[in-house]
């Protein structure tokens, strides 16, 4: 068929040519904002008396009509055209004859695609956002019931001080707390119409770019047409957003492989989240936690292949930005793949809380308490550290623990100790004392759960 576009040459390209060129594969999921837009702009040429009313209602009705035939099935796509935006003009012209030719006054592609970017965006973000809401309450619900649950806490993968599970869980609340505000935040910057920059410079028609953009639950028009069709940032900045929040997944999925190692296991995972092996019977692998961990690489890369394609790109349009879609698009998929797979995994994991306690146990994490201990009785910590460190040496040497050495053998490196010291390197005592704010006890636990559910409202 001949192209809409013949005219200065005869519209006759090589097949693989226009399959090299075309975007209908990826662009078509797109239909429904291209059709909205394009009925807003109906009705803005008919307003404004650069078409006729009777013009702009056959415009809007057959838009309209597409719409529902493509909702219910009855109208396919015709791969052939060249994009999204060249199917549904050449499917209204088929059905209401030449007005249909009318629409694409005072607009190009090149506006028309960044608004249906945006407009096919902020509707995914509107559906990203209640997804990680749900993540978000489900962490507080487990984290609700493991407030007293006692781990080890890590630093260089090395124990630490002990810590709640319920405030390891809440580290990944607030996390994600803040990957929903820059999804928000994201959403709002992108919310700007360029419909009306047309091709590059704007147009000699009055057109009316502001009630367009309202009628399209715009806040804002793009304020430079140039900027307006060139602009691909919005793209990058939700990629962005989406490459901090699949590296959060993933260091929590980190976290769920590890736990449910044989080496750890302190947790297990819903056996709905796991899958055996081919070969070795006894196996129960954490393929889904793996995949997230795996998914996040495909994200920052698609993040910085737009980064990359962009960066030559001169003023304004250029054919290279068609490429934006695959990517930005890509990358919202995977992360709602992503939160669907590990909400029910968090939800549904059974946590092995003496698994916990008995590592917490073993490393003498509540050395630093025991340090503490001493500076409470008027010894200066550098002093108490080193006298703690001497203990857990001797530990270490005999085969014991801060808690089974006896009470002459601390009174031995400081008459300081006491019988009380026995109370307070308790691992209980340890994690309960540590009212600080943001810190581990179960006060602080409950309002750290409080104030996640308080912003989300
Ligand atoms: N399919 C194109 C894209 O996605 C639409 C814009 C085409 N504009 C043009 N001047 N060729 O970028």
């Amino acid at each position: 068929m001949a192209k809409m576009w013949a005219g200065r040459t005869s519209g006759e390209t090589d097949r693989i040519a226009d399959d090299f060129n075309s975007s209908i594969r990826f662009d078509s999921r797109m239909y429904r904002q291209d059709i909205l837009g394009s009925i807003a702009h109906a009705a803005m040429l008919s307003r404004q008396g650069i078409i006729g009313v009777g013009e702009g209602e056959a415009l809007i009705a057959g838009l309209q009509g597409i719409l529902a035939d493509l909702e219910s099935g009855a109208l396919a796509f015709d791969m052939t055209c060249e994009d999204i935006h060249m199917f549904v003009e050449q499917e209204l012209t088929k059905r209401i004859g030449d007005t249909g030719k009318r629409l694409h006054t005072a607009r190009s592609r090149n506006d028309q695609v960044a608004l249906d970017v945006r407009m096919y965006l902020r509707d995914e973000i509107d559906e990203l956002l209640p997804t990680l809401r749900a993540l978000v309450e489900a962490l507080c619900d487990r984290a609700g019931e493991h407030k007293a649950t006692i781990m080890p806490g890590y630093t260089h993968l090395q124990r630490a001080q002990p810590v709640t599970f319920g405030h390891h869980l809440m580290a990944y609340a607030m996390m994600l707390l803040r990957d929903m505000a820059r999804l928000s935040d994201c959403r709002a910057r992108m919310n700007c119409s360029p419909i009306g920059c047309c091709a590059l410079a704007g147009t000699t028609y009055e057109t009316d770019r502001r009630g367009e953009a309202a009628d399209l639950g715009f806040a804002d028009i793009c304020r430079n047409s140039l900027d307006g069709v060139s602009d691909r940032d919005f793209c990058l900045e939700l990629m962005s957003d989406l490459s901090i929040l699949m590296m959060h997944l993933s260091r929590f999925s980190e976290e769920l492989i590890l736990w449910s190692s044989w080496e750890f296991k302190f947790i297990e995972l819903p056996e709905a989240y796991t899958t055996g092996s081919s070969i070795m019977p006894q196996k129960k692998n954490p393929d889904m936690a793996e995949l997230i961990r795996g998914k996040t690489g495909r994200v920052y890369g698609d993040l910085v292949a737009l980064l990359t394609t962009l960066k030559g790109l001169p003023l304004a349009y250029n054919k290279d930005m068609q490429e934006d879609k695959e990517a930005v698009f890509d990358a919202v998929d995977t992360a709602k793949m992503c939160l669907s797979v590990m909400t029910p995994m968090v939800a549904g994991m059974a946590v092995q809380a003496d698994r916990m306690k008995q590592a917490a146990q073993g490393g003498f994490i509540n050395a630093t308490d025991l340090a503490d201990y001493l500076v409470k009785r008027g010894m200066p910590f550098r002093t108490a550290y080193k006298i703690s460190g001497e203990l857990v040496a001797l530990c270490l040497r005999e085969g014991k623990v801060l808690e089974t050495l006896p009470l002459e053998t601390y009174k031995s490196y400081s008459d300081l100790f006491d019988a009380d010291l026995y109370h307070e390197i308790d691992l209980t005592t340890c994690v309960e004392k540590r009212i600080s704010e943001g810190g581990t006890s179960i006060s602080s636990v409950d309002a750290q759960i409080a104030y996640v559910k308080e912003q989300l409202g």
